[in-house]
């Protein structure tokens, strides 16, 4: 996925974009450009970070008031200065920055090369920009029409801008399954991949729906479909505030958002979980609940970290309310034409709201006659339109590529949904669910302790940080785990990480275990602690390094474990939110330590929009 940016209003277009681009470019940073009008098309692109686009364009002309701009995240082509957007035409008619993939572009790319084209890019989008042209030429059409040919012609997905130097007093953006916001100023429009370059100037979002396009001008907007029917624009008031996508005096968003934690899981459970009354209500899902309370299956389809969040909700929801859960990978689950019926509920689980697998997935299975839930956290985004009915995170933007906040966000919504089907089922008696509330909203309190002893934690970071491979350890509710702290480890250190089931151990990883392998182990007291502390013994037995999380004051593990980080005592189904801390902060001390970026960990992006 990529980042993209588009203005036209009365202001310098280059500092908009240029601080637009910072703000997206968590969605990729290999390469990265802008294209201005001022009397005539200035096109800078070059490899590498927003930053180095600055650099690029010192000393050159970055007049204009209209411009689109694009930070990438590479899908057809290396990332080097000719790959990286805007792509211009052949005859300079018309730049453009897309997100996405045109899936039909060889064969796009074929049909203009017949016709005398050439390319000097690897991108699917510079075949995109020449489609445009030769419509615009050989039919002699105006800008609008012509893109809205082109568009007609790809198969794929697409989030994009365009303006044409024939016509500088416009640009038009358009989505197809890639997200694509406008914001209205006053006399000045936004386009944006997402709305954190726009909310500095405006709270007025219109989301784009697929197969929209948007054409702008600095009075006017006008919304049309594909087939140029004329759309209603829905324009949403957003309330994202501008500290919220800053760092806050930390040095990393990963770092904030760790310590964020205490505050966005209490504004997932704020207004829902209410101690006083020993009541939760989940007002996104409480019209399909009497579905949800019966359904015989509850299919949970996620990507990453947030189906790490997705098997801790298969524990807690078989747990407490006995319904029988399922957790796939969203891109395993659409392809593998799996028995879905009107009886399954789905639940998508997503942080960004976008991504294509998830996305798809949910399509599918709607199709089949399934009610569909999302637990998202971006408001408006793709995932949470499409569902029936859904739970906001509310954790607030989520910058780090790494994903902390909104797993715990996640985990949290899976709890409440989990406590609040299981009462209304009856297997959480009143007195269960009273002490579990009670229970549930110490948990930022419990998060703050954690937090406070990041400098212990970053010293047993430090014995650790030159190792090469590490393996992460968990049983029940701990064993989602043990994968997302080994998904932390690998993605920003580049520490070649894996996480198990604590037992699984035996029939395989513990042939890596030697004096030079650091055993990450969640060893809290629950029903499975005497077997854990077994396995450590079993790792200790083979001179491996054995770093313990474990419940506070336990003497026992201490006596055998390398290193011992405590966390306060907690019921066993609310230890997720707790343990995860201390392997977020362990991955991200280890990834600086090693010079890491950790906000912009190598060849990923923050939300992944293709397949
Ligand atoms: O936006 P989503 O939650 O759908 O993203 C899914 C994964 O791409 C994401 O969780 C990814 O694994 C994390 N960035 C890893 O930290």
């Amino acid at each position: 996925m990529c980042g993209i940016v588009g203005y036209i209003g009365n202001r310098t277009a280059y500092q908009i974009i240029i601080k637009g681009l910072q703000r997206l470019e968590y969605r990729g940073y290999d390469s990265a450009g802008i294209a201005l009008y001022d009397d005539e098309v200035r096109l800078y692109k070059c490899k590498g970070k927003v930053r180095d686009l600055e650099r690029l364009t010192t000393g050159h002309p970055i007049g204009g008031t209209v411009g689109i701009g694009h930070t990438r995240w590479a899908t057809h082509g290396v990332p080097n200065d000719i790959n990286a957007h805007p792509h211009r035409s052949k005859n300079g008619k018309f730049v453009i920055v897309h997100n996405g993939i045109i899936e039909n572009f060889a064969h796009l790319k074929n049909e203009l090369t017949n016709r005398g084209y050439t390319f000097e890019s690897e991108t699917d989008t510079e075949v995109l920009a020449n489609l445009i042209e030769s419509i615009y030429l050989e039919n002699k059409v105006s800008v609008e029409v012509a893109v809205r040919i082109a568009l007609s012609k790809v198969i794929g997905a697409y989030g994009l801008v365009v303006f044409s130097a024939d016509e500088p007093d416009m640009v038009i953006g358009a989505r197809k399954g890639s997200p694509l916001v406008v914001g209205i100023g006053e006399g000045e429009y936004f386009l944006a991949s997402d709305v954190t370059p726009i909310v500095e100037y405006t709270d007025k979002i219109v989301y784009l729906k697929d197969e929209e396009i948007a054409v702008i001008r600095r009075d006017n907007f006008k919304l049309t479909n594909i087939r140029n029917d004329s759309m209603t624009p829905d324009i949403t008031s957003v309330d994202v505030k501008i500290d919220n996508i800053d760092k806050g005096g930390y040095d990393h968003f990963m770092q904030k958002e760790i310590h964020e934690q205490p505050m966005s899981i209490t504004d997932t459970f704020r207004g829902r979980v209410m101690p006083d009354k020993n009541t939760i209500h989940l007002g996104g899902i409480s019209d399909v609940l009497p579905k949800l309370v019966t359904a015989k299956r509850i299919i949970i389809v996620a990507c990453g970290t947030s189906y790490h969040a997705g098997l801790v909700g298969e524990y807690l929801i078989e747990e407490f309310a006995r319904i029988p859960v399922e957790v796939e990978y969203a891109s395993e689950f659409r392809y593998r034409n799996p028995i879905i019926s009107s009886d399954d509920v789905i639940i998508a689980i997503s942080q960004s709201g976008e991504t294509a697998d998830t996305l798809a997935a949910i399509r599918m299975a709607k199709e089949q006659g399934a009610l569909i839930l999302g637990i998202c956290n971006v408001a408006g985004s793709s995932i949470s339109r499409e569902t029936n009915a859904g739970v906001y995170t509310h954790a607030g933007p989520e910058i780090g590529v790494a994903s902390t906040k909104a797993f715990t966000s996640q985990v949290m919504v899976l709890t409440m949904m989990a406590f609040l089907l299981g009462r209304k089922r009856n297997i959480i008696l009143p007195e269960q669910y009273r002490a579990l509330i009670q229970e549930l909203v110490h948990v930022p309190g419990y998060i703050e302790q954690i937090l406070s002893h990041e400098e212990e934690i970053r010293n047993i970071a430090a014995k650790y940080k030159d190792a090469t491979n590490a393996i992460y350890l968990g049983r029940g509710y701990l064993y989602p785990v043990a994968l997302e702290g080994a998904l932390k480890l690998k993605e920003i250190s580049y520490i070649h990480a894996e996480g198990y089931p604590a037992a699984e151990m035996k029939h395989g990883p513990i042939a890596l275990i030697d004096q030079n392998m650091p055993v990450f182990v969640l060893a809290t007291r629950d029903k499975y602690y005497e077997k854990v502390v077994n396995n450590i013994q079993e790792v200790k037995a083979r001179s491996g390094k054995v770093i313990a999380i474990v419940t506070e004051g336990d003497t026992t593990i201490r006596r055998m474990a390398d290193d011992v980080i405590e966390v306060p005592t907690t019921p066993e189904a609310l230890m997720p939110l707790l343990t995860v801390i201390p392997l977020q902060i362990i991955s991200y001390h280890v990834a600086l330590m090693r010079g890491c970026n950790v906000d912009q960990p190598r060849n990923l992006a923050k939300s992944v929009t293709v397949e």
